[in-house]
């Protein structure tokens, strides 16, 4: 198991027609290993940046990230990546997408075999191996990314709104998915949410970041995820303990974005 290390991270884009966007602004943290981290906070404040720098797509452009104490200096199976959507293999069947990393990696036709049952049986789609991408729904789609994610036995997965496309219901038992996965795999997971909600519910750690430059505004550990493995979710989210977070939470994400629109309106 091995722990994160991000330190003093920073990353300026370039803009082709001159100019430059400081997306991240010396972001630095410890993640031990087998952490749920979730990543909240407006639009445009890096999330995506920092996940893409952690996934080893970018190289920042001020410090470093170590993986149990080695540089990240590039994609590496120790790290996977789950998106939003549309990132499964369209023209493969479901065990296909799900077998793709270990048959990279020329593991051996029965143990692949064996592997992509049990995954989908994680996921919770036995049966669905030989079905073609586009029968499923999206939320069956989720699972199979995390199942082709799970194939490759990364030590970190980074989800990228891994949810954001579902609708409420299958979003939350997707949610129940992620917290059942984490628990079992014990993986550090890092999830970017747009919702508040799913932050406070699935994150074992919390960071609201906040823009311009990107940045971690403030750090919560939280009891929520521990809990909701046992407890019925929608119980734990009408507690008086989660509604006072996620007002705190709200009220700190809406001040932001009153920010950035004060700021916009300034410059026009
Ligand atoms: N390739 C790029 N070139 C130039 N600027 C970029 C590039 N990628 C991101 N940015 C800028 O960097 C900032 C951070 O972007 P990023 O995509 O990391 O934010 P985010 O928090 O993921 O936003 P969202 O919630 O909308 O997904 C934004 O201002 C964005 O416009
Ligand atoms: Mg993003």
């Amino acid at each position: 198991m091995k722990d994160l290390s991000v330190q003093n991270v920073s990353m300026v884009y370039e803009l082709p027609r001159g100019g430059s966007v400081q997306a991240l602004q010396d972001v630095s943290f410890d993640l031990e290993a087998g952490r749920l981290l979730t990543l909240l906070g407006p639009s445009g404040c890096g999330k995506t940046t920092l996940l893409n720098i952690i996934a080893g797509f970018l190289a920042p452009t001020g410090g470093a990230v170590t993986l149990g104490g080695d540089p990240i200096t590039g994609p590496g199976q120790e790290r996977g990546m789950v998106f939003q959507q549309g990132a499964l293999f369209e023209w493969q069947n479901v065990a296909q997408n799900v077998a793709f990393g270990p048959r990279m990696n020329h593991r051996k036709k029965s143990e692949t075999k064996d592997l992509v049952d049990g995954l989908l049986n994680t996921v919770g789609l036995t049966g669905f191996g030989d079905k073609a991408i586009y029968e499923l729904s999206g939320g069956m789609q989720q699972r199979v990314a995390l199942a082709r994610c799970l194939a490759n036995e990364p030590e970190v997965i980074l989800m990228d709104e891994p949810l954001g496309a579902l609708d409420a219901l299958t979003r939350e038992k997707m949610q129940g998915l992620i917290l059942k996965l984490w628990k079992e795999t014990g993986k550090t997971i890092i999830l970017v949410t747009h919702s508040v909600e799913e932050a406070l519910f699935l994150g074992d750690k919390l960071f609201v970041m906040a823009p311009r430059p990107g940045r971690i505004e403030q750090a919560y550990e939280l009891p929520f995820a521990e809990v909701g493995l046992t407890s019925d979710p929608r119980k734990l989210k009408a507690s008086a303990e989660f509604i006072d977070k996620r007002e705190e939470l709200l009220s700190m994400i809406w001040g932001m974005e009153e920010q950035i629109m004060g700021h916009e309106g300034g410059m026009s």
